[in-house]
């Protein structure tokens, strides 16, 4: 981590968990929890819980993000939320290419290349997540595929687009919900990886500036090592992220 450049940031993807009350309820606590703390945070529930949330964490340091958005403004497309919606309920952030997207819901490079597109049109920061899966890292494809993420779902962006907008997330898929994390040599390889890639396709300005978040199985018991990283920035939590108690430890990770 490198907080002089880069403020480090902690994530909580809540997926397809929680109704209203709960939601509320929880994020109710970790504003509590998480009052003084100086890292910035993210909470992203459910499309349902965005609303009553988005009250709860109305001016606190507690920023609201959506899992995900259709890259258009509006129209008829039933079952999709627009950034424009997004950005009107109080979101500032928006997780794109999440691998449970691509994996499940067709998410494409393409598709999430006009999702970034459409998010940072209305000033939504994206968390761009990229990630190889096990069978692809057993290849020794890590690097290729990384790369081809990166590339085709930033093409046609500038380093002015994207400088201190842009957070990338490193998920390698076979460490979400598994509780198998990536090895500390194997993390810093591949942000380290990242920041070069961001350098070559873009610029040393987006190198230095943009924040790279590590998720998969990020816990209390490992976050500090993983903070440590150089070019770890922060952090994107799933599971670990749905109790206020357990992910408040993990924002406090310097304590
Ligand atoms: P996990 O999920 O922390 O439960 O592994 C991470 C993620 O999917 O963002």
């Amino acid at each position: 981590m490198n907080p002089t450049l880069r403020k480090p940031l902690i994530a909580g993807n809540w997926k397809m968990y929680k109704t209203v009350a709960e939601a509320v309820q929880t994020a109710k606590d970790l504003v509590q929890c998480t009052a003084g703390v100086d890292v910035d945070i993210m909470i992203a529930p459910p499309f349902t819980a965005l609303a009553p949330v988005a009250e709860v964490v109305r001016g606190t340091s507690v920023a609201l993000g959506g899992q995900n958005l259709f890259s258009k403004n509006d129209g008829a497309y039933t079952g999709e939320i627009s950034p424009v919606m997004l950005a009107d309920i109080g979101c500032r952030y928006v997780i794109i290419g999440h691998s449970e997207r691509r994996q499940f819901f067709g998410d494409t490079d393409a598709s999430v290349n006009a999702k970034i597109r459409a998010a940072l049109n209305h000033r939504l920061i994206p968390v761009f997540c990229v990630g190889e899966t096990d069978a692809q890292r057993e290849a020794g494809e890590t690097f290729s595929v990384l790369d081809k993420q990166v590339s085709k779902g930033l093409e046609g962006f500038s380093s002015e687009m994207l400088s201190n907008v842009i957070v990338i997330a490193y998920e390698p898929v076979w460490a979400i919900g598994t509780g198998k994390t990536a090895t500390s040599d194997q993390i810093q390889e591949v942000h380290t990886f990242l920041r070069s890639l961001a350098e070559k396709r873009f610029d040393n300005l987006l190198a230095k500036t943009v924040k790279i978040l590590y998720g998969g199985s990020v816990k209390p018991e490992n976050v500090s090592e993983i903070m440590k990283l150089p070019d770890v920035d922060g952090a994107l939590v799933g599971g670990a992220s749905l109790s206020a108690e357990v992910f408040s430890k993990i924002i406090r990770f310097h304590h």
